[in-house]
């Protein structure tokens, strides 16, 4: 049983609410001996002999006691399913980094999904407290801060938060970078990472039609700079044969990522078979993301052509919680599915206007329609992609 269920089924302490219950909403996080943990992964009986604070056990809280008014004042709950793992992320910020700004709070509060207020209020909650604090300093928040700076000997097994999951190790002749165009020719597909991925199943598969011949299909295909008009928030920095450089922006929650990064394009023409390696980090979350995507044409009739794309993928950093579940499933392929519209599209003599904005995929919106689409498969309706 995990420790969500237990708190709620066992204890009866239903403030503590589930979402996902895989891991990545947030809406489950509680204290287990002070750092934020999701309880929808973690074994009860791990926590055994440990201490566990719910948002029920936060009154003689002093964080809290300045957060909640806070959150009341900007305004920073609307039906309030989020607010209470949203609270416990709060108050580990604002303990744990005193000077931060609205980027770094919106950058940890990633791993928190709220699909309804939206998150300017409690940014400027957080912020609120910080700058309270710093004004007016609390002795007992400064106490709960000294607290927090000691070391930490707890460890439950793969519980981590977006704030505790840090960068892989660089070579240091290779230091992060915010320049896209650096981040870009560091970005170099590792085939064990490439392997790995695929033993864990981090793999797509997924295909779309397009009503038009396989030649001409397969001719567009060959377009880079086209083909990355038609991927969603995808932009090309440079391009030179077979090989691309650019940027994709996504939308996870609260935050925006872009990833700079590389791609080469192998091409089997007689196959029509193609595989595009590419890699990109982004330099605000240092999340990292290299894959493989292998697409296949099969003529379906003279003038209609099926596109086989498999993908495999691999993420790390703070936004590698997404890759935990089936949602980053869903979001790839309703990704590929708005792909292979924007093709028709293309082929069909439109083009987009450079004055036209490039769409953002966002995470928090995909989710409510993920939903929707499994609730109308329970009852037996085909899924909207
Ligand atoms: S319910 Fe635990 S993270 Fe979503
Ligand atoms: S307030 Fe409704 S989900 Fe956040």
């Amino acid at each position: 049983m995990h420790l969500g269920d237990f708190l709620r089924d066992e204890l009866r302490l239903t403030g503590t609410h589930l979402g996902c219950e895989h891991g990545v909403c947030g809406a489950c996080t509680v204290l287990v001996n002070g750092q934020p943990t999701r309880s929808c992964i973690t074994f009860a009986v791990a926590c055994e002999g440990q201490e566990v604070t719910t948002i029920e056990g936060y009154d003689d809280d002093a964080v809290m006691q300045r957060l909640r008014p806070a959150f009341t004042r900007h305004h920073a709950l609307q039906c309030g399913f989020c607010t209470p793992g949203m609270l416990t992320t709060a108050r580990d910020i604002v303990l744990r980094l005193p000077h931060a700004d609205e980027a770094r709070v919106r950058l940890e509060l990633s791993g928190n999904l709220c699909r309804c207020t939206g998150y300017q209020g409690i940014v400027d909650a957080i912020l609120d407290v910080l700058q309270q604090q710093r004004d007016t300093p609390d002795a007992p928040v400064e106490n709960l801060r000294q607290t927090l700076s000691l070391p930490r000997t707890m460890a439950l097994g793969p519980v981590t938060t977006p704030s505790q999951a840090q960068p892989p190790a660089r070579s240091p002749a290779k230091p992060p970078t915010a320049d896209p165009v650096t981040a870009a020719e560091m970005a170099e597909v590792d085939p064990v990472a490439m392997a790995k991925a695929k033993a864990k199943g981090n793999a797509i598969e997924v295909h779309f039609d397009v009503p038009y011949p396989a030649d001409q299909v397969w001719e567009f295909m060959g377009d880079l700079p086209a083909v990355a008009s038609c991927l969603p928030g995808a932009t090309i920095d440079s391009h030179e044969g077979e090989r691309v450089k650019g940027t994709i922006a996504i939308k996870f929650g609260p935050m925006s990522a872009a990833f700079a990064g590389a791609a080469r394009l192998e091409r089997d023409d007689v196959a029509r078979r193609a595989v595009l390696r590419g890699a990109g980090q982004d330099s605000l979350s240092k999340s990292r993301t290299q894959g493989d995507i292998t697409y296949r044409l099969e003529a379906l009739s003279a003038g209609s052509t099926r596109v086989h794309v498999d993908m495999i993928y691999a993420l790390q950093g703070p936004l590698a919680q997404f890759s935990r579940s089936g949602l980053v499933k869903d979001f790839v392929r309703r990704m590929v599915a708005d792909f292979g519209k924007q093709i028709t599209r293309r082929l069909g003599g439109q083009t987009v206007a450079s004055n036209e904005p490039q769409p953002t995929v966002s995470v928090a919106g995909m989710m409510w329609s993920v939903l929707w689409n499994r609730i109308r498969g329970w009852f037996g309706k085909p899924p909207q992609l």
